[in-house]
């Protein structure tokens, strides 16, 4: 499974690049905007500087809601770098800009999917990637991981290479379960990829190693 990192800040991508497990990179809108990103030119200048940290897609979301918009600032993103993958809202127009994008070879994130119908529509019109929120349906009392599993199974059957991105995901359980059931790809804050290395009985573990090597040493 891979493992992208859902942040627009450059100094948490660098930490989990450093850490040797990072697949990628998903930013969007509100990401940008609480790192204060803003305007044309510097939105831009931030995609380069995340570029030029991973080796890895870089997930850019257009702003654009209608097709020629769409299709105008998708096209001007995937010029920018290889490694830009252009994040398409689900949405009539977007379903069609993804379909256009597919044709000219360049990959795409299917992104705010909340249903098997949705990432169905997006697998077909020959999305890259398709991301559904599974935190954003906890918490509405609506079974995240189910939908991963929906999505999953159908993929399945019909043999879509649409990768599946579980996004909006919170905490390192979220993680465990798309991997038990096959996600591709999640994309989590850097809390909760971190969350991954923690347990109790490592650091005691760890502790009474060294203790008893600096006994058995006469320290
Ligand atoms: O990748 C989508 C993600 O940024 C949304 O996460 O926690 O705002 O639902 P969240």
């Amino acid at each position: 499974m891979k493992f992208f990192i859902d942040t627009a800040n450059l100094a948490q991508i660098q930490e989990a690049y450093d850490l040797g497990v990072l697949d990628g990179v998903t930013t969007n809108p509100s990401l940008m905007a609480k790192e204060g990103i803003t305007g044309h030119d510097n939105i831009i200048k931030h995609y380069l500087a995340i570029c030029d940290i991973v080796d890895a897609d870089v997930s850019a979301e257009v702003i654009a809601t209608d097709y020629d918009g769409i299709i105008e600032e998708g096209t001007k993103l995937a010029a920018l770098n290889e490694k830009i993958v252009v994040k398409v809202p689900m949405i009539k127009d977007g379903v069609k800009a993804i379909k256009y994008f597919a044709s000219k070879g360049i990959k795409t994130n299917c992104t705010l999917v909340f249903s098997a119908g949705q990432a169905l529509l997006a697998a077909k019109a020959g999305a890259t990637y398709v991301s559904p929120f599974v935190g954003r349906l906890d918490d509405v009392s609506t079974d995240g991981m189910q939908l991963i599993e929906d999505i999953r199974l159908i993929f399945d059957n019909y043999g879509y290479e649409t990768q599946i991105l579980a996004a909006s995901v919170r905490h390192p359980m979220h993680i465990i379960q798309c991997a038990k059931i096959g996600a591709d790809v999640i994309t989590a804050p850097l809390s909760a990829i971190a969350a991954l290395l923690k347990h109790p009985l490592t650091d005691s573990g760890l502790a009474q190693f060294l203790a008893d090597h600096a006994k058995a040493a006469g320290k």
